[in-house]
């Protein structure tokens, strides 16, 4: 039995061993060889598929050293292939019951309960896959990068999706023998967007083609990652657990990089504008003569960013959910908190349904709408961010506000799939739809017009037109500091 399982919280991280761990993987020695035999597999994929021509740069990183919340993690330059991707668990809660469905009360699972294998794998698979499909996404970013500081923002984020695959192949290859090590290999071998073999989700195969589109991503569609981390942080198969709960810290800094960079696009629009002398916000051809990003344009990113996120919950009303729930695998956002019995026989939830060409609220069984109120609960998160971003708006003393799109606009998953919403929820015709969709989203020109944009700023210090500085550097770090040093 390792130290792990003896319930005694391993909290630095052993780096001595080719995979740093907290897991104490040298007890383990199958297993360690295991991932031993993963780890230039996954080095190649990160060369082939990960950020490209990067392996000479040095990069600013942080990497965590522990899993205590106070200073887990350390700062210093580093060439990502040599990154030190490891395997992190949460601390062992001594006691842990399982806190909802019917195995509720019961001590959580240390090992796979076998009724529930396919189950669970299935969950894990799918999870890993985001992971390394978002590197894959954003591959050739860093070539427009609008400064040495959103680089290495980037590559910050790159490299923690990275160590988030690693999470998943470890629960994969400890605890599901041979067919976790093929699904282990199948997660390498997918590619986003491939017509062959693409992400198994829709969202993880669109483009990132801008560093705006990069923001959004981080912000709303790193914010489902979040939702779907804390929904399997509750889950009764404690090793899921602890991996998710430690993934969650790193996820605040991908959804820190969105709310922060579309917060600076927003600040320098404003700016552009006020030195311009333009008090029409919705001028947009008098606003794009200026180098920057219109409010207009980024209330469509928004909507198409909000939109095809929410796919990612899946259908609002989904027996599969329900099995994951009732079977403890997966819970709900703040599981804990919900005042009801957890286990959800007799309770309702009010699901939004399009009957007779209108949006309707209908009672359904709770278990049945478990994806519903997640996706409801995500948008009531994601609200958080839209309100600061409109107070810089109005801070400059300009009339608009961003607002999040309603959930059944532009689906194509769930219970408005097939159905024309508008972003307030007005169900139209088709036809009506197609005369006002570039009103709601980017058209061609729209996103010509942001690539247009999209030159690199290299320069320490030195930010790109149409985005504002940083309030403060990376780690407390001097407005002209070296964070990406290029070599
Ligand atoms: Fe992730
Ligand atoms: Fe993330």
């Amino acid at each position: 039995m390792s130290e792990a399982d003896t319930g005694e919280a391993i909290v630095e991280v052993n780096y001595d061993e080719l995979i740093p761990n907290n897991v104490d993987l040298a007890s383990d020695t199958k297993l360690q060889r295991a991932l031993e035999n993963w780890l230039p597999k996954y080095v190649e994929w990160w060369n082939e598929a990960g950020p490209e021509d990067t392996g000479d740069m040095e990069v600013y990183l942080r990497t965590a050293v522990g899993v205590d919340p106070k200073g887990w993690a350390k700062f210093g330059h580093v060439r990502m292939p040599e990154y030190r991707w490891g395997i992190l668990l949460a601390p062992k809660e001594e006691g842990r019951v399982i806190p909802f469905g019917k195995h509720k009360g019961e001590p959580a699972w240390q090992e796979v309960p076998g009724e529930y294998r396919a189950l669970l794998r299935r969950l894990i698979v799918v999870q890993g896959d985001t992971e390394p499909a978002s590197v894959e996404q954003q591959r050739y970013l860093s070539k427009t990068a609008p400064s040495l500081y959103d680089m290495r923002n980037l590559f910050q984020v790159n490299v923690e999706e990275g160590r988030h695959l690693w999470a998943m192949v470890y629960l994969l290859v400890k605890y599901f023998g041979r067919d976790g090590r093929e699904e282990a290999q199948g997660l390498l071998e997918r590619r986003s967007a491939d017509v062959d073999k693409p992400r198994i989700l829709g969202a993880f195969n669109e483009q990132t083609p801008d560093w705006l589109t990069f923001f959004m991503f981080t912000y709303f569609t790193d914010r489902d990652g979040k939702m779907q981390l804390e929904s399997l942080a509750q889950s009764g198969f404690d090793p899921l657990s602890r991996s998710c709960r430690f993934m969650l810290t790193e996820e605040a800094h991908h959804m820190f990089v969105g709310e922060t960079g579309v917060g600076r696009v927003i600040q320098r629009t404003c700016e552009a504008m006020h030195e311009a002398g333009i008090s029409d916000v919705t001028d947009i051809e008098a606003v794009r003569k200026l180098g920057v990003i219109d409010l207009p344009t980024l209330q469509k990113k928004v909507n198409f960013h909000v939109s095809v996120t929410s796919d990612l919950f899946g259908a609002e009303l989904s027996t599969n959910a329900a099995n994951s729930f009732s079977a403890g695998i997966k819970g709900r956002f703040a599981e804990t908190r919900i005042d009801d019995d957890h286990v959800l026989n007799n309770d309702t939830y009010k699901v939004a349904r399009v009957v007779d060409g209108k949006v309707v609220d209908m009672e359904e069984p709770a278990l049945n709408a478990i994806n519903a109120r997640l996706l409801d609960d995500y948008h009531k998160d994601a609200a958080g961010g839209l309100g600061r971003w409109n107070k810089i708006i109005s801070k400059a003393g300009f009339e608009f506000e961003l607002t999040l799109p309603y959930k059944g606009f532009h689906r194509k998953i769930g219970e408005f799939s097939g159905h024309f919403i508008t972003p307030d929820g007005e169900v139209v015709s088709e036809q009506q739809w197609q005369d006002q969709k570039d009103e709601w989203l980017i058209s061609d020109a729209d996103g010509e017009y942001i690539g247009s944009l999209m030159k690199p700023c290299l320069e320490k210090g030195q930010y790109a037109n149409w985005i504002a500085a940083p309030r403060v550097g990376i780690n407390k770090q001097p407005d002209d500091y070296e964070y990406v040093k290029i070599n």
